[in-house]
């Protein structure tokens, strides 16, 4: 009786195991939230509507990251978007309460499918905050 219990309780483990490391490989929409907070959140807003506190003083208003995928005829453009991010990382925007953006490119690379069907190895931040914001797109 004994053996049958122990092996059962090593396949859950493991499993569990597998299911962490799962987890660990993509970064997931709730990763790219908190990257999103830090970094995103003083123009677009806490809820990427576009009202944050810097988004006055901006001559172009930060778009609603919410309606991207509205404005883009309902399909997200994950290369687009991650070319937009992109840029910021490697942007040298400095100021009073401007994030380091060059961050988000630091960190090990993913392989991350924008659109064209090729696995291209991505700075996990950015694909995290990809899947962020594709995870809060409006239904028309
Ligand atoms: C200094 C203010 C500011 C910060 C900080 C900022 N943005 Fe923006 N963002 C803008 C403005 C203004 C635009 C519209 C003009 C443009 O595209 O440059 C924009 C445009 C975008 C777009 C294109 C939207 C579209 O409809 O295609 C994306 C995507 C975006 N931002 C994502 C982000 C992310 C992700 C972050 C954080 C890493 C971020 N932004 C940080 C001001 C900001």
């Amino acid at each position: 009786m004994r053996a049958p219990q122990l092996s059962l309780i090593f396949a859950s483990v493991s499993a569990l195991l597998v299911a962490a490391c799962a987890n660990e490989e993509m970064p997931q929409a709730s990763d790219g939230q908190a990257l999103f907070m830090q970094n995103c959140a003083v123009c677009h807003g806490g809820d990427a509507k576009g009202a944050g506190p810097m988004a006055g003083a901006m001559s172009t208003p930060p778009p609603d990251l919410t309606l991207i995928a509205v404005r883009n005829n309902g399909a997200f453009p994950k290369a687009q978007v991650l070319s937009s991010i992109d840029g910021y990382a490697k942007s040298d925007m400095t100021g009073p309460n401007m994030p380091e953006f060059g961050a988000l490119l630091e960190g090990d690379l993913v392989p991350y499918d924008s659109g064209d069907g090729i696995l291209t190895p991505t700075p996990r931040k950015l694909v995290a905050l990809s899947q962020y914001l594709e995870s809060i797109q409006a239904a028309r």
